[in-house]
């Protein structure tokens, strides 16, 4: 049962101003990297180990469902043991598989159940229940799966899956990991060559995990774009995975560390896959002071530990084009943009409106709310910063169910003078369960 229906009550908090930050924390391990490595597991033939699981609501809510269709997922001390079913495996599950806020449990479990002979209801929270699912029921629906979405092909959904699938040739109409992984993880279960064409990379820990299991997975560049085929179906076999500390995570405290004055904050083992750091590279442009400490490989992606040292910012013309290697972290970039000197510019970001809230909107009026001045267009924010003088503060901000909304205004709320009130703090927990305290620690 998702809290967020069965309570009514959220719990309200302010974050006010802080002092530095410092020492060396640890965030939670890598969200995408956690899913994948429950559903690769799941369909596997005998047992995964991963430790450093991110154990946020999200990718809770990837296990249940897939225990509900038959793989074994227990905790073990700090470890996490998955025991697959083998691909085409899966069970029809007894009851609707329930996604709560996860965008990405929904589109990669429909992808999975899609090539299977299971007839699954996939339901979610008000927030989940308006993004849009057409994109993902597109491709399936080629490979033959059916599907009854609500109104606007939104949850609560239908679907019928099929065996065998048809393989197909699909060419992303949007730069979308989920999609690009939904259609894979179908080509697992289906006969042939499952082929995806990618013009515009986004992060591809599916495709370096699938490897790691054993799949016969290929990637050819040609022209910019990236050609993924999976030969199915596939043979997983059983993987140990340890997942790095999640970039996404990281960048609320490399953002907070660079506007409040004094910081000198170490946050230890962060992925930095080249398709997910987006964000360290505009904080670096902005004039951010990042070290990068013991570069190392961390369950197959790259990884190091970040210091980040209080710097002055200045506002820039954020590249469109860099926008899928940072699509989570606008939120919070627009918070370090509204404490820079100058104006920070940012477009071609529509797809920030389909995320767990519509997140140009949402950040606008949060961030207006909290005494900054902004204009919203159709596909960005344009930012006037305060040139590292604290904001005024304000709220009970709107977080709209949206985690990122939440603990960016959270950052915001540090560099303020009033400090800026949220009306819940709730959905942060979806991905990052103890954020409060870590903060709360970190500027102590
Ligand atoms: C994710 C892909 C991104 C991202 C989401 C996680 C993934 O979504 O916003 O938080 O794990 O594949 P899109 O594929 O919709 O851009």
């Amino acid at each position: 049962m998702n809290r967020r229906y069965g309570n009514p009550r959220l719990t309200a908090h302010r974050f006010t101003p802080a002092g530095p930050l410092t020492g060396r924390i640890r965030v939670p391990g890598d969200k995408s990297i956690s899913h994948r490595a429950l559903m690769f597991g799941a369909l596997a033939v005998g047992r995964s180990r991963i430790s450093g699981l991110l154990e946020g609501e999200d990718v809770l809510a990837t296990a249940a469902a897939l225990r509900a269709m038959g793989a074994q997922i227990e905790r073990d001390g700090d470890e996490w043991v998955v025991d697959g079913v083998g691909v085409g495996g899966l069970l029809q599950p007894d009851a609707a598989l329930e996604m709560g806020n996860s965008g990405t449990s929904t589109r990669l479990l429909l992808g999975l159940v899609a090539s299977h002979a299971i007839t699954a209801a996939f339901t979610g929270d008000a927030s989940l229940s308006k993004r849009p699912m057409g994109r993902v029921i597109d491709p399936l629906s080629l490979m033959g799966a059916s599907f009854t979405p609500s109104p606007g092909g939104t949850l609560p959904l239908m679907m019928e899956g099929i065996e065998p699938a048809v393989p197909i040739e699909y060419r992303l109409p949007v730069a979308s990991a989920q999609v690009k992984s939904a259609v894979l993880l179908a080509g697992l279960n289906t006969p042939g060559i499952t082929t995806v064409i990618e013009p515009v990379p986004t992060r591809d820990h599916t495709e370096r995990m699938l490897r790691g299991f054993g799949a016969e997975l290929s990637v050819e560049e040609a022209d910019g774009a990236r050609i993924i085929r999976i030969h199915g179906p596939a043979d997983l076999h059983p993987c140990d995975i340890e997942v790095p500390g999640d970039p996404s995570s990281a960048a609320f405290f490399a953002v907070a560390a660079s506007i409040v004055p004094g910081s000198d904050l170490v946050i230890a083992n962060v992925g930095l896959n080249p398709t997910r750091n987006g964000i360290f590279k505009v904080l670096e442009q902005m004039g951010a002071r990042i070290d990068y400490q013991d570069a190392r490989k961390v369950g197959g992606e790259p990884a190091a530990d970040l210091r980040v040292r209080h710097a002055p910012l200045a506002g820039v013309t954020v590249d469109p084009a860099i926008a899928p290697r940072m699509i989570d972290e606008f939120p919070v970039l627009f918070v370090a943009a509204a404490l820079a000197e100058g104006t920070t510019v940012t477009s071609g970001l529509e797809e920030l409106r389909v995320k767990e809230s519509d997140r140009l909107s949402a950040m606008a009026q949060a961030l207006r709310a909290a005494g900054v001045t902004l204009e919203e267009t159709d596909d960005g924010l344009i930012i006037e910063g305060t040139g590292g003088a604290p904001l005024a503060g304000g709220g009970p901000v709107t977080t709209h169910l949206d985690h990122r909304i939440a603990m960016s205004m959270a950052i915001a709320g540090l560099a303020s003078r009033e400090g800026v009130g949220l009306d819940t703090v709730d959905p942060i927990a979806t991905s990052f369960p103890g954020f409060v305290g870590l903060l709360a620690d970190a500027a102590a």
